[in-house]
């Protein structure tokens, strides 16, 4: 079971009492900008699933970092996740990394994004690429079923009584989040007479490898890099042997 120090608890002060923060969620957001030629790589081509007057539509190929072109973005995404990790999980071994796994589109004209978590994912985040003033992104609080047992309206909202937040967003902002945080878009209208812009975002998901577990000499945990590379060592091995026997056994022929 992990603990958090005293340091780490944040105070408000009043003269005759405190009040501890005792755990939050992380959201992580940096502006790392875009200009036309990723935005027209990300938005120009028609690579969805789904139809223009759908809800949501969605890129096919959930590989969308990997294209040519965005690499700057790309770079800007694995630098952020590592300062995230860095500062947010502060893992004992340099040898952790947390590596993006999937990375997809999202398109909203005229509708909403149903709330989700991201499965098989310990990071998730989202940059975005086209985005109006209205645009945000809403999180549920991990607590918001407790409340359901018993509602009580408040005269002032603050992060122990609330159950959503809402984070406004703009064209090139990143924001990097825990993936149990559910969230969603709640709904996007066009208003009449003004000519309204898609909302596009690039979400993406990560998985550790490296060091994983284990703070000690006596219990090490498991080192998923190491592992992988042995195993394909040895998987390598066995290639070059059948190879070696296939030389052989040309010759003797
Ligand atoms: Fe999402």
């Amino acid at each position: 079971m992990k603990l958090i120090g005293q340091k780490t608890q944040m105070i408000v002060d009043e003269p005759d009492h405190e009040i501890l923060r005792l755990f939050s969620a992380p959201l992580y957001k940096t502006h790392i900008g875009i200009n036309n030629d990723e935005k027209e790589i990300l938005m120009g081509e028609k690579k969805w699933v789904g139809q223009e007057d759908n809800i949501l539509i969605q890129s096919e190929s959930d590989q969308i970092l990997n294209l040519d072109g965005i690499e700057r973005i790309k770079n800007e995404i694995n630098k952020h996740i590592k300062k995230y990790i860095k500062s947010i999980i502060s893992p004992l071994e340099d040898d952790t990394e947390f590596i993006i796994t999937q990375s997809w589109l999202n398109i909203i004209n005229d509708g909403f994004h149903h709330k989700h978590r991201h499965q098989n994912s310990i990071i998730s985040g989202a940059f975005y690429v086209n985005t109006t003033m209205k645009d945000f992104i809403e999180f549920d609080s991990p607590l918001a079923p407790f409340w359901d047992m018993l509602s009580v309206s408040s005269k002032e909202l603050n992060e122990f009584n609330s159950v959503n937040y809402r984070e406004f967003v703009h064209s090139g902002q990143l924001v990097i989040f825990p993936s149990y945080l559910t969230h969603g878009v709640p709904g996007r209208f066009k208003t009449k007479g003004i000519k309204s812009q898609p909302r596009c975002s690039l979400a993406f998901n990560t998985f550790p490898v490296g060091r994983l577990g284990g703070s000690h000499e006596q219990h090490p945990g498991v080192n998923t890099k190491k592992i992988i590379e042995e195993r394909l060592t040895i998987k390598l091995g066995a290639q070059h042997q059948r190879n070696e026997v296939k030389i052989d056994s040309s010759k003797s022929s």
